[in-house]
């Protein structure tokens, strides 16, 4: 438990990592595509972002290890953020990446900063390996956590920081002092609830979600000019537009808005020929997407 850094979303808690292990002027490493607001947290304090690309891999989306090994060579490199379950692509560190990572950190002496919060949300038959559990991570790494996504509590602002390093911890504490409020009450029992008492919501919302997605991803597939690799984790579908005959549509965001379906913009998380679909809805609705996509 003394590891444990409560924050009042995950959001605040990367931030914080940047202000407490890097200067200003620092090279923060992040895998992209990216959530929007990791993407945009190395400028608001004062860092250089630097992206390291996701492959495809496998029929799977994976870290572009190689880019990863020679961006983080660099001195100014202090730390490197990743999404793992990801968003958008909904990938999953095996334990072979993981220990890759872990290495290319040690070699570098780069601090992990792991956003987990969707690690509650694995879909397929695959083991979720938190980055403060590994040994070659426990005194380089910061893994964020919450109850948030895979219960739908986001709005009670309760997450929290796993810091088995005692310096570190204590300067994300010190950067976080004055700054980032302590979280409430309702927040705390409604995450204590959400991992000890609602195990069996939890296995039928997984097993809705499967079926979703494998729908998902089989009725995407049929469209043409659009592709998406099922995601093995979270509630999310990256869906490839680069070979949508767009016609008269601006770009990808305009042709699904101009069908009535309004994705998440492939832009906002770093890469404009794509957009995101959240199949965490009602099978209903989902069969609605794909009537007015394929209309
Ligand atoms: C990867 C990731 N991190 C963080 C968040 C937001 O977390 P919070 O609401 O706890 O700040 C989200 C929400 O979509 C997310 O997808």
């Amino acid at each position: 438990p003394s590891w444990i850094v409560w924050t009042p979303g995950v959001c605040p808690g990367f931030n914080v990592a940047i202000r407490a292990f890097c200067q200003a002027g620092d090279i923060v490493l992040i895998q992209t595509p990216n959530y929007p607001p990791i993407l945009a947290a190395p400028e608001f304090n004062d860092c250089t972002p630097i992206h390291i690309a996701t492959v495809e891999e496998n029929d799977g989306w994976m870290l572009d290890f190689a880019e990863l090994e020679a961006q983080a060579k660099d001195p100014k490199a202090k730390l490197f953020i990743m999404c793992n379950p990801m968003n958008p692509v909904g990938s999953v560190l095996s334990q072979a990446q993981l220990d890759r990572v872990a290495q290319i950190c040690a070699d570098n002496d780069v601090i992990l900063c792991s956003d987990e919060i969707h690690c509650d949300l694995i879909l397929d038959e695959l083991t979720h390996l938190p980055a403060g559990n590994h040994a070659q991570l426990q005194h380089r790494s910061i893994t964020l956590m919450a109850a948030n996504k895979t219960f739908n509590i986001a709005g009670l602002g309760t997450s929290f920081a796993i810091i088995p390093d005692t310096t570190l911890r204590n300067t994300f504490n010190a950067a976080a002092r004055g700054i980032v409020p302590w979280v409430n009450i309702l927040g705390l029992v409604a995450t204590q609830s959400a991992f000890t008492e609602c195990d069996d919501w939890h296995a039928a919302q997984r097993n809705y979600l499967i079926g979703n997605r494998d729908y998902l991803a089989k009725a995407i597939n049929a469209i043409e000019g659009l592709k998406a690799l099922p995601a093995p984790a979270t509630f999310l579908l990256w869906v490839d537009a680069s070979q949508l005959d767009l016609g008269t549509a601006k770009n990808v965001q305009d042709w699904c808005e101009s069908r009535g379906v309004g994705p998440s913009p492939g832009v906002d998380f770093g890469n404009e020929h794509f957009f995101r679909l959240n199949f965490g809805v009602s099978r209903d609705m989902l069969e609605e997407v794909v009537a007015r996509l394929s209309a």
